[in-house]
């Protein structure tokens, strides 16, 4: 019985050395020092050890558990400590790898653009005022002067909903339900989005305009070109020729177009201004009679000039874009190029 107690330290010892795991490990352990383990099994055998036998056996016994015992914790703080060491070295960081990218969205150029004249034009003392897109035939013709059936409605290709239901063409509607709401002064700008069925290089269906309006006693045609003239200086900047060519819209008297030099070929005309050297950028005028009184505005009392530009068309001069089509078409190559 000695002999095969001190042999079950020697088996446990050589058994140890195959286990890697925690799991065989406790396995093993089982087998040797587990309630049905070996140890036990000779445990129960002591019945059969002479009783003057039996104090140093039980001796011999305990001490041989009690080694076994120690030789699995060994092996068992040895397996967590690989294991650890293993984890580190898996999740090291190699810090010479290069950063991965993190890409950044950006506000589209239209909308750049946009903030950045809403910002000079309120510098200048103009509120931002809103109104639908989706607006009555009233808003967006009759109460501008342009009646059903007057040609002037073919300036502007306009989608239709209903008989009486259109996508605003313009931003011009905006006048009107802020004139039908706040008596003058009124100095007001309006930016958003309008629509038109028509589609080329300068030209999208769906596209952005600024309308102005300032109304007060005694406005002169000289303070809508001054504002204009200082607007276009701050958007572009000295030296960039600028021109106020007469113009016709119903809801306007005098009108005007204003062109700016095409720097997209230096003047000397291209498929962008159409051969013409100049792109047209706003169209502008002093508030008409019949626009005032459609709002009970007493036109004897009172005058005003109003505006109306298109976004995209001075965004493709600021930044020499050549085709309006690109702010559409959403390729982040194109859009990158602005951030
Ligand atoms: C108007 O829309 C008038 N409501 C402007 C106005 C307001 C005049 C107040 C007088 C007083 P027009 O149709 O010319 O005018 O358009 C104004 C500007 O919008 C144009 O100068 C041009 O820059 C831009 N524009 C017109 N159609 C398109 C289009 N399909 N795509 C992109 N820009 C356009
Ligand atoms: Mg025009």
């Amino acid at each position: 019985m000695q002999e095969k107690l001190e042999d079950l330290k020697n088996q446990a010892q050589t058994e140890l050395k195959q286990v890697s795991n925690e799991v065989s490990l406790q396995n093993l352990k089982a087998k040797f020092v587990g309630r049905k383990g070996v140890i036990t099994e000779i445990t129960k055998s002591m019945k059969d050890v002479s009783s003057e036998d039996r104090p140093k056996m039980g001796m011999l016994i305990n001490e041989v558990k009690t080694y076994i015992e120690a030789l699995f914790d060994e092996k068992l703080n040895q397996i967590k400590e690989e294991k650890k060491k293993r984890a580190i070295a898996e999740e090291k960081i190699d810090v010479t790898l290069p950063g991965r990218n993190v890409s950044l969205g950006a506000r589209h150029p239209v909308s750049q653009v946009m903030e950045e004249i809403v910002t000079i034009f309120e510098r200048m003392g103009f509120e931002v005022a809103e109104g639908p897109e989706v607006e009555t035939d009233y808003y967006n013709f009759e109460a501008l002067n342009i009646p059903k059936d007057h040609p002037a409605r073919d300036m502007q290709d306009t989608f239709y909903i209903s008989d009486d239901v259109v996508l605003r063409t313009h931003t011009s509607p905006v006048q009107i339900r802020v004139m039908e709401k706040e008596e003058p002064p009124i100095k007001i700008i309006a930016p958003g989005r309008v629509y038109r069925c028509d589609s080329d290089v300068s030209h999208t269906p769906m596209f952005h305009q600024i309308e102005g309006l300032l109304v007060d006693k005694n406005v002169t045609f000289g303070d809508l070109k001054g504002v204009l003239t200082e607007f276009l200086r701050l958007v572009f900047g000295e030296g960039l020729g600028v021109r106020f060519r007469p113009s016709f819209f119903p809801f306007t008297e005098p009108s005007a177009e204003v062109d700016i030099e095409c720097v997209i070929c230096g003047g000397q005309g291209c498929r962008v201004c159409k051969d013409s050297g100049w792109l047209e950028i706003l169209g502008c005028g002093m508030v008409d009679p019949e626009v005032f009184k459609s709002v009970n505005y007493d036109p004897e009392v009172y005058s005003g000039f109003a505006f109306g530009m298109g976004i995209e068309r001075i965004t493709m001069l600021k930044f020499g874009i050549n085709d309006i089509r690109l702010f559409f078409e959403n390729d982040v190559r194109f859009l990158r190029q602005f951030v």
